[in-house]
């Protein structure tokens, strides 16, 4: 398997475009079974979940309505930094609605369940998370995420919508920072 390079850093490749392509859709029938009926409102965090939102709507067998939300939580590097900041809030109210959030990747949590909770406090009628990635061994909550294509130990991962340093998130696959 090649490695990449970015900036200083040096991934090999861990789940490849395939792969994740057929989990999204295995994902996808299983929303749209549980869906049925429904009309939810997918509220998709920024940056890193505009591909796998991209993606996972185009299999969707209903025409949800799609907003986006940007959350500050990271700096830059590749360790959490505990703070949280709404750079960009949701343009319509989630009042009464059935809210499927979309993440590239759940790692402590934190950012998941602050939007859980404020989406609860702001009147959705359920919250649920679906995530490309869960890193279990790093969550701090007792509810793991409803929804996820691949639990992932914990190893910093790139593509597929998740950056270095801003950086790579066009790569069709997710690699990890090599040792
Ligand atoms: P949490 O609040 O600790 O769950 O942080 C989740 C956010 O941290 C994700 O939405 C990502 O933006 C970022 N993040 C966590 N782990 C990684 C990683 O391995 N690569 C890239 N970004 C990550
Ligand atoms: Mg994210």
């Amino acid at each position: 398997m090649k490695d990449i390079r970015i900036l200083d850093k040096v991934f090999e490749e861990y789940l490849s475009e395939e792969n994740i392509q057929a989990r999204i859709a295995d994902l996808a029938r299983q929303i749209n079974r549980d869906y049925a009926g429904k009309d939810p409102l997918i509220v998709s965090v920024l940056n890193g979940a505009f591909i796998f939102t991209a993606d996972l709507a185009r299999h969707l067998n209903f025409d949800p309505e799609i907003q986006f939300v940007r959350l500050s939580s990271y700096h830059g590097g590749t360790k959490s930094s505990g703070q949280m900041r709404v750079l960009l809030d949701l343009s319509n109210s989630p009042e009464g609605r059935d809210v499927l959030i979309v993440e590239d990747i759940v790692d402590t949590g934190r950012t998941l369940d602050w939007l859980r909770r404020d989406l609860m406090v702001k009147g959705a009628n359920s919250v649920k998370i679906a995530s490309l990635l869960f890193k279990h061994e790093m969550y701090q909550f007792p509810e793991p995420p409803e929804y996820f294509c691949f639990k992932i130990p914990n190893a910093f991962v790139v593509g597929y919508g998740l950056d270095y340093a801003e950086r790579g998130r066009n790569l069709r696959a997710i690699y990890s920072l090599k040792p």
